[in-house]
C-alpha cells in the first residue's frame, strides 16, 4: 500500500466534478468531487441518508445526475446510459441474483470470463476469452476467493458468504475497470466478514475498488482513501489515519458509528 501512495501521478480511474442528484425538490447529493485512483481501495462512509447509495446510482447511471460530470479514465461518461457504463467497465458487485444457481462455481466463473453474463458479454475492449483461457481465469479466481474446495458445487447451494464472494468473482472475471460494492459485508457473520475484508484488500492490488461500508474496522483497515459523506456532501477525505483523527468526522460520528467500532 505504501509504495502506491508515494505515486502522486497515479491515474484516476473514475472521477466526478460537482456531481449532484435531486429527487424532486430534495437535494440528495450536492457538489461531490471524486478522484478514484486506479488499483486502489476507496471507501465511502457516512451516516444513513448521507447520499452514499445515491452517489453509486449516479455513477452507475441508474439515477441521472442533475449537475456535474463523471469521467472514466479521462473520458466523459456523464451522458451515457447504465447499459453503456456496464459496457465501459463499471461493474457492480453484490447482486447474488446474477449467479446461475444451478450451475457449479467453476462454470459460473468460466461463463463470466467468456463474456456470457449480461455485463461481461458487452465489454467491447476485450475479446471473449477462449475456453482454455476462461478455464484458467476461473481457476485463478477460485484460488483467490477461497472457493476452490467448492468448485463443483452448484452456486445455489453455497453458503451466503460463499455466494457473496462468488459474486465478486463474477465481477472480476469480466475484467472491469472499476468494481463498485454497496455494503458488501451487510448481513454477514463474523467469519464471512473477515474473508470479505481480506478479499477486498487483495482485490485492490490489481483492481479499482469503490465500496460503501458501515464496518469501521474494515474501512480503516483496508482503504487507501476514505471519503466521509454527510447530508449529500463530502465532509472529509483522506487516508484512514487522517480521516479517523479528523475533528469534523469525530463530531459527525460521535456516539453514532465510530464509537467502539474503530479498529
Ligand atoms: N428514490 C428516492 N426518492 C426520494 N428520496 C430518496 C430516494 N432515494 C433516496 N432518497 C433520499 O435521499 C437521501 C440519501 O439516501 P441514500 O443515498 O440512500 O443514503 P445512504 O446510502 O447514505 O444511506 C435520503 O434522505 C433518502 O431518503
Ligand atoms: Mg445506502
Amino acid at each position: 500500500m505504501s509504495d502506491k501512495s508515494h505515486n502522486s501521478h497515479q491515474d484516476v480511474a473514475l472521477g466526478t466534478k460537482g456531481i449532484g442528484v435531486t429527487y424532486g425538490k430534495f437535494v440528495a447529493l450536492a457538489d461531490v468531487d471524486l478522484a478514484i485512483k486506479q488499483n486502489s481501495v476507496h471507501s465511502i462512509i457516512g451516516p444513513n441518508g448521507a447520499g452514499k447509495t445515491t452517489l453509486f446510482h449516479a455513477l452507475t447511471g441508474r439515477v441521472r445526475a442533475s449537475s456535474g460530470t463523471i469521467s472514466l479514465h479521462g473520458e466523459d461518461i456523464t451522458n451515457t446510459t447504465a447499459e453503456e457504463r456496464v459496457q465501459l467497465g463499471i461493474a457492480r458487485s453484490f447482486q447474488v441474483t446474477s449467479l446461475f444457481p444451478t450451475l457449479d462455481v467453476h462454470e459460473n466463473l468460466r461463463l463470466a470470463a467468456q463474456g456470457k453474463t449480461p455485463w461481461a458479454a458487452l465489454a467491447p475492449w476485450r475479446s471473449a476469452e477462449s475456453n482454455v483461457t476462461a478455464h484458467e481465469t476461473a481457476e485463478e479466481i477460485m484460488e483467490r476467493l477461497s472457493l476452490k474446495h467448492v468448485h463443483s458445487r452448484a452456486a445455489g447451494e453455497l453458503s451466503h458468504g460463499q455466494q457473496r464472494r462468488l459474486e465478486v468473482g463474477m465481477a472480476m472475471a469480466s475484467k472491469p475497470r472499476v468494481i463498485l460494492m454497496d455494503e458488501p459485508t451487510s448481513g454477514m457473520g463474523i467469519d464471512d466478514i473477515e474473508e470479505m475484508k481480506n478479499l477486498i484488500r487483495d482485490l485492490g492490488k490489481d483492481h479499482t475498488v469503490l465500496f460503501i461500508e458501515h464496518n469501521m474496522g474494515i474501512v480503516m483497515n483496508i482503504s487507501d482513501t476514505v471519503t466521509v459523506m454527510r447530508a449529500g456532501r463530502k465532509l472529509v477525505e483522506g487516508p484512514p489515519s487522517v480521516v479517523r483523527d479528523d475533528p469534523e468526522v469525530q463530531r459527525a460520528y460521535l456516539g453514532n458509528m465510530i464509537t467502539g467500532d474503530i479498529a
